[in-house]
């Protein structure tokens, strides 16, 4: 097969975040709104309803302009004080970065190494904190999404707080709908979104959702803060009153989102991601390419492992050249040797087909020429059509 030259392919983004974003909710942000009017008031008390809903959490969410890692940083700064030992899991990026955050703010870090691809077990959570007994706040994440890990936190986190009392501290970041969260039932005291992850929003805002003990706790950490206040913002929020100019475009759509969230239904979101995700992995493996990771998959993506003829690097950029299809790459130790491609949001499964198309295709090209694009598609709607 030759390398294909196509004019009228469009582009798309199957990245585990940003995430494509579909044109209701493109529109929906593009009006321009003052935020100081009675309308954009009840509009900012609609979304932090609207998200206390998909969250399933006793009190309602503050939201910040930031990406998601801003949100990361304002729980560590008002929830825990400096000198504080904290437990770490780290299995990847995003569980390194929970502890340089935490180290950036003084805290004693205790890390939970997990090797890459795999998910944290009860056991290692219970083993960490009977090691420091001092330790009071756990942060984690719900996926890791370095390496496509689901970490399965309904069960874990009920499990650990049976013998533990600290503050745990969820980045749901990039698995909000695509894997059910029940903040209360599961006794997450902090978890952590995004807009532009399952959402299909605009990257921007960023959300804090406490427990309401956090919020009647009396002393606060003693370090200094301003723009990332939560208390005051937990206060003045409550009329719809951020004290700075907030993404109010992100406002909108995300607003657009919820709605559609609410007619389709947080269940079938969750459902559709759990279809998605068996779907891409068999596609893949019909197509003799081997997923990671083998057990305990993030519904958000799948993360394909290449042969050692084809880095990573090379096939990225032929996809975007060639098929107009932007997946994401490998980090540290996946550097070069994956791609991981998204199906978080509002995915149309046709455009996920169209995906995996282009996937195969370009292996096609690259060497695996026996490849059968025809099986793939097959294996892909044996999964899904049981959504
Ligand atoms: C699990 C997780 N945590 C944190 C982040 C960081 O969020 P942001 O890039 O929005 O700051 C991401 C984004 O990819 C993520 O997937």
């Amino acid at each position: 097969l030759k390398p294909l030259n196509m004019p009228f392919v469009r582009p798309r983004l199957l990245c585990p975040g940003p995430t494509q974003t579909p044109q209701f909710i493109d529109e929906a942000g593009r009006r321009q709104i003052y935020h100081r009017t009675d309308e954009f008031r009840q509009l900012f008390c609609d979304l932090r309803q609207g998200l206390q809903r998909v969250l399933f959490a006793e009190e309602l969410p503050v939201v910040l302009t930031s990406s998601g890692t801003g949100a990361m940083e304002a729980a560590i700064v008002n929830f825990i004080a400096p000198g504080t030992e904290v437990i770490v899991v780290d299995a990847g990026k995003f569980g390194e970065r929970w502890a340089k955050i935490a180290k950036c703010y003084s805290l004693v870090v205790h890390v939970v190494h997990v090797p890459w691809g795999q998910a944290v077990t009860l056991g290692q959570l219970e083993e960490a904190v009977r090691a420091h007994p001092k330790a009071r706040a756990l942060l984690m994440q719900s996926g890791e999404t370095s390496t496509g890990v689901y970490h399965d936190i309904a069960t874990l986190i009920p499990g650990l707080k049976k013998k533990w009392q600290g503050i745990v501290i969820v980045d749901a970041i990039s698995t909000l709908l695509a894997h059910e969260l029940r903040q209360t039932e599961c006794q997450l005291d902090v978890v952590i979104g995004a807009s532009q992850k399952a959402f299909s929003c605009h990257t921007g805002l960023s959300w804090v959702s406490a427990a309401s003990s956090l919020w009647q706790q009396a002393s606060r950490p003693e370090r200094p803060v301003f723009y990332f206040d939560l208390p005051r913002e937990f206060e003045a929020q409550k009329e719809g009153r951020p004290s700075f100019t907030p993404g109010s475009s992100l406002v909108l759509e995300m607003l657009a989102a919820l709605s559609h969230i609410r007619e389709t239904g947080t269940d079938q979101m969750i459902r559709h991601h759990g279809a998605l995700s068996r779907g891409v992995r068999q596609a893949f493996m019909a197509m003799g390419m081997e997923v990671l990771p083998a057990t305990n998959p993030h519904h958000g993506l799948t993360v394909v492992k290449l042969p050692p003829e084809i880095p990573g690097g090379a096939f990225i950029k032929q996809l975007r050249q060639q098929y107009q299809l932007t997946v994401a790459g490998g980090q540290d130790a996946y550097k070069d040797k994956v791609f991981r491609f998204g199906h978080l949001g509002f995915n149309d499964p046709f455009d996920i087909v169209s995906g995996l198309q282009s996937c195969g295709l370009l292996l096609k090209t690259m060497g695996r020429s026996d490849l059968s694009l025809g099986s793939s598609v097959d294996a892909f709607w044996a999964q899904y059509a049981q959504a």
